[in-house]
This record gives C-alpha cells, sequence and structure tokens, in this order.
C-alpha cells in the first residue's frame, strides 16, 4: 500500500509477484491524503487503515520561506493537496529539499472519517466496503483474518491502537499510550466491535508468519520503553486470553523481536523470537534469542559494535 501527499485523494494498493515486478496496482479512493504506515492481508482480504493523520501543508513549507508569501502559500497547499495530483518535479523536489525534512508534514485531523476499507484480494476501488470506526491511529496490526461464526463472515483484525497522534505533540507517537485491540468487523451485518486486550504500552507485534493471513493463535509484542513503560517482551494467548511475560533483564531494552519458527516444529509457537537489544549497564548491543514456547533465553550473542535500536527485522534463512 502507498500513499504520498502528491497522490490526491487515493492511496495505491500494488502486488509485488516473486520476480519483484509489479502485478497489478489498484487506486483507490480516500478522503483525503492519510499517513498510512501498513495494511493487513488475509486469506481472502485486503484491509486498508484509512486514519485521521493527514498530510498539513503549513509543516511542509520551507522554514525560511518570506512571510508575505507564507499564509498565500499555505493556502494554495491546502487547496491542492489531497484532491489533485502534485506534478512530478514538484514533488520531487519538495522531497529533496532538505529543508522539509525536520518537520513532520501529518498531524491529526478531527476532521477526516476514521474507516477500515476491506477488498478481496483480487478486487478493484469499487470492491471496497467501508466501516466507520472511533477516531485513532495504527501503525502495525499484528494479523487478520476471516472466519464464519454462526453463518456471518467475520473479519477479525488484531492492532496496536494509538488513541491520538500527531495531534498536540509532532516530535513522536508520544502523545498516547499503543495499546493492543482486537476489533472484529461482521461482513455481513456491517457491525464493528473494538475491544482492548491489554492496556500496558506496546508496539512491534509479531507472529509466527507461517499463519499470517489466517487464524493465530499467538502474537509477540515489545514493551513500548519510549512511552515510559517497562521494557519486556509480551506473549498473547488468543485461545485462553492470557498473556505472558518474558523475566528480562531490567536493563535490556528490546528492539522487534522476529518470529523464526523450528523447521521440525508442528505448533504455532514453536521457534525463537530473535532481535537486537541494548543492555544500558553494559553499553552493550546484544542480539536476543529468547524460546517462543516459555520466553527463556536460548542464547545472547554480545556484540563487540552497538547496533542502534531500529524500528523492523525480519530473519531470513541462508540458502
Ligand atoms: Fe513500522
Amino acid at each position: 500500500m502507498s500513499y504520498s501527499f502528491a497522490r490526491g485523494r487515493t492511496v495505491q494498493y500494488s502486488v509485488i509477484d516473486t520476480r519483484g515486478r509489479a502485478r497489478r496496482t489498484v487506486d483507490i479512493e480516500v478522503s483525503g491524503s492519510p499517513m498510512m504506515h501498513d495494511f493487513s492481508l488475509t486469506d481472502k482480504y485486503v484491509v486498508i487503515y484509512d486514519l485521521p493523520v493527514t498530510f498539513d501543508a503549513a509543516q511542509a513549507l520551507p522554514v525560511n520561506m518570506p512571510r508575505w508569501l507564507s499564509a498565500p502559500a499555505r493556502l494554495v497547499m491546502q487547496s491542492l493537496v489531497g484532491r489533485v495530483r502534485v506534478p512530478g518535479p514538484i514533488n520531487a523536489r519538495m522531497n529533496r529539499d532538505p529543508k522539509h525534512s525536520d518537520r513532520m508534514p501529518y498531524a491529526w485531523n478531527p476532521n477526516y472519517p476514521a474507516r477500515i476499507g476491506v477488498m478481496p484480494r483480487e478486487g478493484d476501488n469499487k470492491d471496497i466496503r467501508w466501516f466507520d470506526i472511533e477516531p485513532c491511529y495504527v501503525y502495525h496490526p499484528l494479523n487478520a483474518y476471516s472466519e464464519m461464526r454462526d453463518g456471518a463472515e467475520v473479519l477479525v483484525l488484531d492492532v496496536v491502537r494509538y488513541a491520538r497522534m500527531f495531534d498536540r505533540d509532532r516530535r513522536g507517537p508520544g502523545e498516547a499510550p499503543p495499546m493492543l485491540d482486537r476489533w472484529t468487523v461482521n461482513l455481513a451485518t456491517g457491525a464493528v466491535t473494538t475491544e482492548c486486550r491489554d492496556d500496558r504500552p506496546q508496539e512491534f507485534p509479531r507472529i509466527n508468519e507461517a499463519v499470517l493471513g489466517g487464524r493465530h493463535r499467538y502474537g509477540y509484542t515489545i514493551g513500548a520503553s519510549f512511552q515510559g513503560a517497562q521494557p519486556g517482551l509480551y506473549k498473547h494467548d488468543y485461545a485462553t486470553g492470557s498473556r505472558q511475560v518474558a523475566a528480562l533483564d531490567p536493563a535490556l531494552s528490546l528492539g522487534e523481536m522476529s518470529f523464526v519458527p523450528n523447521p521440525a516444529g508442528r505448533a504455532e509457537d514453536d521457534g525463537i523470537l530473535m532481535g537486537y537489544a541494548y543492555h544500558r549497564d553494559r553499553d552493550e548491543g546484544q542480539l536476543v534469542l529468547l524460546d517462543a514456547q516459555t520466553l527463556e533465553s536460548v542464547a545472547t550473542v554480545h556484540l563487540p559494535q552497538r547496533v542502534p535500536m531500529g524500528f523492523h527485522g525480519n530473519w531470513a534463512p541462508a540458502g
């Protein structure tokens, strides 16, 4: 899913084939220029999160613009952005201009409708069904799947939800704590129910990707230490509703943990959780490997060089 303020009131869904080429692209009509960090894919559907953080023209204008020009320029920008396609050369210049890079050009927009879009994977813009939800922001879904319940098709969306994003604070995602939610969309009746599964601040949700797009039992998240929460690793069991916390050294801050399945494993949680960490007391970068069933340490690689905390990571087996 691609988004850009230069795209007009559309975002673009692309299917990339195994040779790395776009097999098809679909322009999807939305209500403006939303920031769309991620999306979900089920066995049958593409799910898009059309949420009220949108491009803010005023923030994207150059800092040193003469004051007499800035008000008209802002008005022109605001009237164009999100409505028309910005010509390629102008778009390229705005993206290249270093003066634009230090300010967050997206902001909370109370006038923008918060919606979930559901499109069949081989569908088109006209096939999308939209479902209104309470205003919020989602960077990362954990997983999504659909199943039949009492003769009705139901879509289950597990997401990390923020109640607000870039409203008063544009410097980072610090305004509202990220919580683990389960949203259920009844595709027969259109009813949407939301439920907070865990209100401890947490982020970077991952699962065993062998079940991605289908029904999962387990999810793994990281305690959001950027929110002042205890660093830690949480394992959520959706079958029992229980939550397990890894007993980690409190001086250890974890980054995103990838689930690496045991090739001979059968159980969904038979594998290793692997990711970079920072040990504050030792001022040391580590590669941490935990048993995903017990959350006990399997191994720690003490790195000779600190690896800065990043956002995402993936395991790619050799060969
Ligand atoms: Fe991300």
